[in-house]
């Protein structure tokens, strides 16, 4: 899989000094007894301010977040085409509930488990291969939901210093994406033909869970390092000791 390239805006802010939280989001202390819980609170309040740019902490708008370019390979099983993408514009995120968000300070590893009801994603896309034993083409503008969308992600994170303050950086990601279910529309589906296009959306939509899960890693691996890149963005900004309250 070809990275996804990530144009976030560009502007080369200083980094002179660390900043603290935005007074909006939630201060947790590691020592605190309920930690966890205030954890997973503060994170998904953080989460659902993101319908604006959070400039203070280098955190983007993620309603919607916009990715210029995605190419998500092919699958091995039943999608044998690789999936282009340009002009991505993901949403829902403003309704994203966290059932559990841990950090284990010892082991520097942070997870969380959410779920965005409607992960919506809107895009120009390009695909020319098969589907199962069909062939597929065509090239045009689509959207598709994932209904339920379930999303457990891990940051492995290290540690470093700049300018006598402790920083995180995120070291490794990984994230995993359930769904129960997925609504879509390809324009455009071969060149048109609305008739093969008709034919070929009606066996998409009744095994999409199934035809999906031949290409989720891919999808998996791009959103993952997205959302990595996001959050390594913020803890370049905010050093370490006003995250968690540590010394
Ligand atoms: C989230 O955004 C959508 C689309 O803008 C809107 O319809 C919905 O009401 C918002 N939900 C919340 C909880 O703000």
């Amino acid at each position: 899989m070809k990275l996804p390239l990530i144009s976030i805006y560009l502007s080369l802010v200083s980094v002179a000094l660390g900043v603290k939280l935005p007074p909006s989001f939630m201060q947790c202390d590691v020592k605190q007894s309920d930690f966890q819980q205030c954890l997973t609170k503060a994170v998904e309040n953080a989460i659902r301010q993101m319908n604006r740019p959070l400039k203070e902490v280098h955190l983007l708008n993620l309603e919607p977040l916009e990715i210029p370019a995605m190419t998500v390979a092919a699958g091995s099983q039943i999608l044998y085409s690789q999936q282009v993408f340009k002009n991505m514009r993901v949403s829902g995120f403003n309704e994203t509930t966290c059932s559990k968000v841990e950090f284990d300070s010892a082991t520097k590893i942070l997870k969380l488990d959410c779920t965005v009801p409607r992960f919506r994603l809107e895009f120009d896309y390009e695909v020319n291969g098969r589907l199962f034993l069909v062939s597929i083409y065509g090239k045009g503008s689509g959207w598709a939901v994932f209904v339920g969308n379930r999303m457990k992600l891990t940051f492995k994170l290290g540690e470093y210093e700049k300018k006598g303050k402790k920083y995180y950086n995120v070291v490794k990601q990984e994230l995993k994406m359930r769904m129960t279910d997925i609504e879509f529309n390809l324009e455009n589906l071969f060149d048109g033909d609305e008739e093969a296009a008709d034919r070929v959306k009606k066996i998409i939509k009744e095994n999409a869970l199934e035809i999906f899960g031949d290409v989720k890693p891919g999808y998996e691996e791009a959103f993952g390092l997205i959302f990595a890149s996001i959050f390594d963005r913020f803890l370049g900004k905010v050093p370490a000791a006003y995250l968690f309250g540590e010394k």
